[in-house]
């Protein structure tokens, strides 16, 4: 037996492996982090009319998200009441009601059980319909967008929940009127690794930036500003386990999107400067860009937002969304789109480079020695401070502060409750 806290050391900076390969470690997690936190599910543009509806999973628990033909979203947990059969099979589509495919319950867009065969001639009538609605999962909210679900009923509003990261939220999402839309659908796939090492490396990882990814750097197909400018590059951790990794502003277009390579990107950003200083004022100009990770394991870049489904411990399936700006013109959003996918989708040069890391940390970490050797995140230790421009506790340079405090919300809520050992 190992006790829970002593896998986390936070002031000396050092994490278990276990973290990363135990299967007993993982049961928890689904419980006391996944059923408790707030979990991103869908964007609202994906869910434009009455009875639109997308598939999404909080933890393994399949979720179906639903606008019900009052304009209402709910979340369900996507499964029948009866003998737990999917209620919904289907990735997207519009429905009034979902019939179970088993035996044939069916229930309302908003979730209430509307039709049992053999009601009458084999139930009698004494099904209690009521109760039998599908599971609700217990929060449901949205910032700029972004729908959020939580199973914990007595777990904090939304707002209070993200805290800050709305700040960059809104650096991100509603530089220009109407906000942002999905394009192109969900890219969905799998890798061996660990959940945590995809949040972790957007929550505070910079570092890794012009090693990893120096092939894409040195033919020029990724912007060499980090290396140029490394004294503008700061990142920055958040209560509640959040963090961003970013680059002081102000906005470097010609740097980020050369007209040269990418002008219908190049063209919008200049002719959208001036609405987009309207709507996020001082802050417009404080950073250049953001990547980050809101606890547990949405993580977000310039125009993807991805989710790290959990899928035991040594595996994750990847949900990764585009999004643009709903105001941009087609080939503008088309460019996006294409800018998003040769860098951030599964044959994307910056997402393989990184994919590489972490299935390869993970698997190198399941030996049983290799497990008594734990990772070092001393980089910055001690180092971190406020900031008047940024909200948050910022370092200069690459750091991972971030990660720490990543890991140390991981501790409080594992901790949580009543049983904290785990087995080796
Ligand atoms: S499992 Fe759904 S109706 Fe039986
Ligand atoms: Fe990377």
């Amino acid at each position: 037996m190992v006790d829970i806290q002593d896998l986390v050391d936070v002031k000396r900076g050092l994490v278990s492996r276990e973290l990363f390969v135990n299967e007993e470690l993982y049961e928890q997690e689904l419980e006391k982090i996944f059923a408790k936190s707030w979990c991103f599910l869908a964007h609202e543009s994906q869910l434009p009319n009455p009875g639109d509806f997308v598939a999404a999973y909080i933890g393994e628990d399949p979720v179906l998200v639903v606008r019900d033909s009052r304009g209402k979203i709910n979340a369900f947990l996507n499964t029948c009441r009866h003998r737990g059969m999917r209620v919904c099979r289907a990735d997207a589509g519009n429905a009034a009601a979902f019939t179970c495919t088993y035996h044939g319950w069916t229930y309302g867009n908003d979730g209430k059980l509307v039709g049992v065969p053999g009601y009458k001639e084999y139930y009698y009538e004494e099904l209690d319909m009521e109760q039998w609605g599908l599971v609700s999962v217990a929060q449901v909210d949205s910032y700029k967008g972004m729908i959020f679900g939580c199973f914990d009923p007595s777990a904090p509003a939304l707002p209070e929940y993200l805290g800050d990261m709305t700040w960059f939220l809104d650096y991100l999402m509603d530089r220009s009127e109407g906000g942002v839309e999905v394009v192109g659908g969900v890219f969905k796939w799998e890798m061996p690794c660990n959940w945590k090492f995809a949040a972790d490396n957007f929550v505070g990882d910079s570092y890794h930036f012009p090693i990893t990814h120096i092939s894409a750097l040195k033919t020029g197909f990724n912007s060499q500003s980090i290396i140029r400018n490394p004294t503008r590059s700061l990142q920055i951790s958040h209560p509640g386990g959040h963090g961003v990794i970013s680059q002081r502003g102000p906005l470097n277009i010609e740097n980020r999107f050369p007209a040269e390579g990418w002008p219908e990107i190049n063209a919008y950003y200049q002719q959208m400067l001036p609405e987009r200083a309207k709507r996020l004022g001082d802050k417009a100009d404080t950073l250049d860009w953001t990547v980050g990770t809101i606890f547990p394991n949405l993580s977000f870049e310039s125009f993807t937002f991805r989710v790290w489904h959990p899928r035991g411990p040594q595996k994750i399936e990847v949900w990764s969304w585009c999004f643009v700006d709903k105001a941009a013109p087609p080939e503008a959003k088309r460019a996006m789109h294409l800018f998003h996918q040769r860098r951030f989708s599964s044959s994307g040069t910056l997402e393989q480079d990184d994919g590489e890391n972490w299935n390869m940390t993970t698997s190198s970490s399941n030996g049983r020695v290799a497990r008594r050797h734990p990772f070092n995140y001393q980089l910055q230790l001690g180092y971190e401070r406020y900031d008047e421009n940024v909200p948050g506790v910022i370092a200069d340079g690459p750091s991972e502060h971030s990660a720490r405090g990543f890991y140390r919300r991981w501790l409080e809520l594992m901790s949580a409750g009543e049983s904290a050992d785990i087995r080796r």
